[in-house]
């Protein structure tokens, strides 16, 4: 029997290259997507769409997925990254971030909880800031930070049973909305130096769903930004 995952904010951008990739790869894929899911039918496709920012919606989408039989993986990929800036009322704001990175991962986690294959495995999909401060996007660090660090407690308290793990990406590919003037400056600050594609976090995937010595862990997969000499650190 084939193998099932389960990826949020699939519709589009990474995660849709994570489903697009587990279907070519033979597994039944249950693909959650917000606002449009840009996928194609196939056979082995399920697509399922709610707005993880109302608990409500998230609710909805646990009662559907009760139904859809074991997973042998999930990954919690979707992701809102809007700078405090922007932010029209404060708290829709901080709810928004933390329903999308924390309360969604945790209900979905929880439903599944009599639904989990032998030696399956959890990934969430964090970021380096989750680990270094970012003042314009504070609350988003803060919301990655949350989603990490409960994924390191899911790590002890589905040991056994479940492997869970937390993927840093870098800057892997930038935002229509960034800029050149955006874009030269992330990757200055980056040892590899160069966009590193979707390709770069599937591979990471495939390592940690399949890596069975591996649970607990935060991969960075960011080109070296992490520990890039970002200030002057020259001493005269
Ligand atoms: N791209 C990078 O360079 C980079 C760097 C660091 C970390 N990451 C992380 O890597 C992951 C994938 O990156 P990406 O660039 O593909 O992210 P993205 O463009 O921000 O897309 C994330 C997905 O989340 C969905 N989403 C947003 N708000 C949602 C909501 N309220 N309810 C349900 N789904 C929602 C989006 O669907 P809709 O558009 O339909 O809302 C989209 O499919 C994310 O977790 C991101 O934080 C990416």
């Amino acid at each position: 029997m084939s193998k099932r995952i389960f990826i949020t904010g699939a519709g589009r951008r990474l995660g849709k290259t994570l489903a697009q990739h587990f279907l070519h790869q033979g597994w039944q894929v249950v693909a959650h997507f917000n606002s449009a899911c840009e996928l194609e039918t196939h056979p082995a496709l399920t697509a399922v769409q709610a707005d993880l920012s109302d608990p409500a919606s998230i609710r909805a989408l646990c009662t559907q997925l009760k139904t859809l039989g074991q997973f042998d993986a999930v990954i919690h990929n979707a992701s809102c990254f809007v700078p405090d800036a922007a932010a029209t009322d404060l708290a829709q704001h901080i709810a928004q971030h933390q329903n999308v990175h924390v309360t969604a991962p945790v209900m979905i986690t929880d439903a599944l909880k009599s639904q989990w294959a032998d030696d399956a495995a959890m990934i969430s999909i964090s970021d380096i800031y989750a680990d270094i401060p970012n003042q314009r996007f504070a609350v988003y660090c803060a919301a990655k930070a949350g989603l990490q660090n409960w994924s390191l407690s899911m790590a002890q308290r589905l040991a056994g049973k479940v492997r869970v793990n937390v993927i840093q990406p870098g800057p892997v590919q930038f935002l229509p909305e960034h800029d050149d003037a955006y874009r030269k400056k992330v990757l200055s600050q980056s040892l590899i130096g160069e966009e590193l594609g979707y390709g770069a976090i599937v591979q990471a995937c495939d390592y940690l769903l399949a890596a069975r010595a591996v649970t607990g862990t935060v991969m960075r997969v960011d080109g070296g930004r992490f520990v890039a000499n970002r200030y002057d650190q020259t001493f005269s």
